[in-house]
């Protein structure tokens, strides 16, 4: 079964409810990333520079904004066309910046863990289930499939 209407629509429901809170849900999904792997902090250039997870930063913002709404792309282009397309000039630098950086494939684990946990804690635990962490997770591996594919043409 392909992705549904139903899915989409709870996928598009709770990104609704983290935009209502960008920096706080930002700065939660750092921290949880940090929290699973430590080692993470080096990657990036927004953290290596301080002891603590800056408050505010713009590009850490943009990063976290990144990945939550890519994702929720994901779940509007699966449900439309069946599989995740991203334009080829942004899936090029996604492919090189990260490569840059340092990311490998199993670093892409730590973000889903903590991007569903950041999405379980803005929603609250009485409306998050296991199809909402479903339609999130497959969005989210798909897209994800797609950049660690390119990162192997940018070695
Ligand atoms: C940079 C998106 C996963 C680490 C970026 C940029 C984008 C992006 C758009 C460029 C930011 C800019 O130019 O402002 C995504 C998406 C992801 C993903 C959509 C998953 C679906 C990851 C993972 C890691 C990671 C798994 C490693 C844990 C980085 C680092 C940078 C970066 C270190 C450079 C940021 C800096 O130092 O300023 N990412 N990313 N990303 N990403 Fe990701």
């Amino acid at each position: 079964m392909g992705f549904t209407e139903k899915q989409e629509g709870l996928v598009k429901e709770s990104w609704e409810v983290l935009k209502q809170d960008i920096p706080h849900f930002s700065l939660r999904f750092f921290s949880l990333i940090l929290e699973i792997a430590p080692g993470a902090k080096n990657m990036f250039s927004f953290l290596r520079e301080s002891e603590e997870i800056p408050q505010n930063n713009p590009k850490l913002k943009a990063h976290a904004v990144k990945v939550f709404k890519m994702t929720c792309e994901s779940a509007i282009q699966l449900r439309e066309k069946g599989e995740v397309v991203v334009a080829d000039t942004t899936l090029k630098y996604l492919g090189t910046v990260h490569v840059k950086s340092g990311v490998k494939d199993p670093h892409f684990e730590v973000v889903k863990e903590a991007l569903l946990r950041t999405i379980e804690e803005a929603i609250g635990e009485e409306k998050w289930n296991e199809e909402m962490k479903n339609a999130w997770g497959e969005a989210y591996d798909q897209l994800a499939e797609a950049i660690k594919a390119e990162m192997k043409n940018h070695h």
